[in-house]
């Protein structure tokens, strides 16, 4: 008898913590991306889903596990803010995105961001190494000591002083010079460790976009003026030449 219920009692536990757990689950991702993140445990590039480093109005993005215990972050964007994703000026006039359908526009900006990144590890971009990408899901490099991700530059500004600046700047034209503009940089798409690391490409252009030159002039105005704030001086016409030229 007393065999029988043990016998039941785990299985009836078990079930439960399961049930349990996919509601918790179920709460957070929606089911396609639940697929995708089964799909990514099955293929081994991901063991765990850790836990929440950011959830924002595009994307939310989390720690995980490889199998052999390598961190890194899973950027997943968001569907149901897909009127945020301004199609028109990003995607349309990049020949590698154009002909894109409404339902498909958040894929595409998370293709785009895996491409970029990829063309910055290729150019030696301090960025997150790109992983993996399925659907609306990113995997790449995880930024961070231990387990705490890097602090956003707005958090706690430049720790390096010049050195940040300078090493911001070789970054933007390293990029330029592989033909890839950001297009959205500013301190809060920029992680601080023992170096400045660019993050958040989904906007990036290649530099035949129409407004690339545009894009490049707003993005080293705005990382110029963040700087200026903190005494750390460069002449914005000189700083365009120097990273065209
Ligand atoms: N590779 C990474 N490693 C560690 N943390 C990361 C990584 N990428 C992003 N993060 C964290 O997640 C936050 C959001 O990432 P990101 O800027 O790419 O998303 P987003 O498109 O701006 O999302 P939203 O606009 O919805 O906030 C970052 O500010 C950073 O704190
Ligand atoms: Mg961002």
């Amino acid at each position: 008898m007393a065999r029988r219920v043990s016998k039941r009692k785990k299985p009836l536990k078990e079930d439960y913590q399961l049930k349990e757990r996919f509601k918790i689950e179920s709460e957070v991702f929606d089911k396609n991306t639940l697929l995708d993140l089964y799909k990514l445990i099955k293929k081994e590039i991901l063991k765990t889903v850790d836990y929440p480093i950011s959830t924002g109005k595009e994307a939310n993005v989390f720690r995980a596990t490889t199998p052999d215990g390598t961190y890194v972050a899973v950027k997943i964007y968001k569907t149901e803010t897909a009127p945020f994703f301004r199609k028109e000026e990003y995607l349309e006039a990049d020949p590698r995105f154009s002909n894109i359908k409404d339902k498909d526009v958040v894929k595409a900006f998370a293709r785009k961001e895996y491409k970029n990144l990829e063309m910055c590890e290729s150019a030696g971009v301090h960025s997150p190494k790109p992983y993996y990408i399925i659907n609306r899901v990113l995997v790449m490099g995880f930024l961070g000591e231990g387990d705490l991700p890097y602090p956003t530059l707005n958090m706690v500004g430049p720790l390096h002083g010049e050195a940040d600046l300078d090493s911001l700047l070789e970054d933007i034209r390293k990029m330029y010079r592989a033909g890839l503009v950001h297009a959205d940089l500013s301190e809060y798409n920029i992680m601080l460790g023992p170096q400045p690391f660019i993050i958040d490409f989904g906007q990036g252009v290649i530099t035949r976009h129409p407004n690339a030159e545009k894009f490049l002039e707003r993005d080293v105005a705005i990382i110029l003026k963040y700087f200026a704030k903190f005494g750390i001086k460069r002449d914005l016409e000189k700083t365009l030449s120097w990273i065209r030229n």
